[in-house]
């Protein structure tokens, strides 16, 4: 049954994890989906791990759509977050409340995630007023690489709580905590009625989230892995050896045989 933002909220009560990834095409939705996935998104690291940029920064609307639509399309059960790109969080309850009810009417996603804290409230309650839900992120916000200048674990509890419970306030399902020290996303999960769920905040958190390609190592190689995440698989591996033996298979004469021929 398709997961909504309510259920999603109960999971808190019921005290059951929520288990959330990433993913940006049909394929890789559908298999997340059937393994019982309850959360995926279409994160703006798609910047990172597919487009192969720097930062989320260059991801634009219309890409994040064409990715939402072909990934929420292939969903049944999980309920379908989509990121509001750089700037749409940034620049006022008018375009993000244009951006978000893109994302519902063109894809089959369920809600919007949105980067921000107490600043941007009012934005997060002007997209929830429309009628369009809300998973809000706070901590580190990749978004705001420019002005940090690097991503660091959060320590300030004052601002982090300043943010939290105004994101709750105003009218979020769930809240995404990225890399907290993990005491401060305890407190935060205690404190708030709205499921947390973590990414680099430790085990305390209502629920976690990783990106597909850094669970699934599925990547060009060369990249460092964060302290937080932990790989469950070795694609890059899988997929070179698979494709080396291709290549000997073909250039040996072995590929293709009888059997793959007309
Ligand atoms: O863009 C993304 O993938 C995210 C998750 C890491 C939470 O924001």
């Amino acid at each position: 049954m398709k997961l909504t933002p309510p259920k999603i909220r109960s999971y808190k009560q019921d005290g059951r994890k929520i288990v959330m990834l990433t993913a940006y095409d049909y394929p890789g939705a559908k298999l997340l989906d059937e393994a019982g996935t309850d959360i995926i998104l279409v994160g703006d690291s798609l910047g990172n791990v597919v487009q192969g940029k720097a930062t989320t920064l260059p991801v634009t609307l219309d890409e994040i759509i064409y990715h939402a639509e072909m990934t929420a399309r292939a969903v049944t059960n999980a309920l379908v977050a989509v990121d509001l790109p750089f700037p749409y969080c940034q620049l006022g309850p008018d375009e993000a409340v244009r951006a978000g009810a893109r994302i519902l009417k063109e894809t089959l996603a369920d809600a919007v995630k949105f980067e921000g804290g107490e600043n941007r409230s009012a934005t997060i309650a002007a997209l929830t007023a429309a009628g369009i839900p809300v998973l809000g992120h706070c901590g580190l916000r990749p978004q705001d690489i420019r002005q940090n200048g690097s991503y660091q674990v959060q320590r300030q509890r004052e601002s982090l709580f300043k943010d939290i419970e105004a994101v709750e306030k105003a009218g979020v399902f769930a809240i995404v905590l990225e890399c907290l020290e993990s005491e401060l996303a305890r407190e935060a999960t205690q404190v708030l009625s709205v499921p947390t769920i973590g990414i680099g905040s430790g085990p305390h958190t209502d629920g976690q989230v990783l990106v597909f390609h850094d669970v699934l190592g599925y990547s060009a190689g060369g990249t460092k892995i964060p302290r937080h995440v932990k790989q469950y698989a070795d694609l890059r591996t899988v997929i070179t050896e698979a494709v080396k033996q291709y290549a000997d298979e073909v250039r040996g004469g072995i590929f293709p045989a009888k059997e793959n021929s007309f």
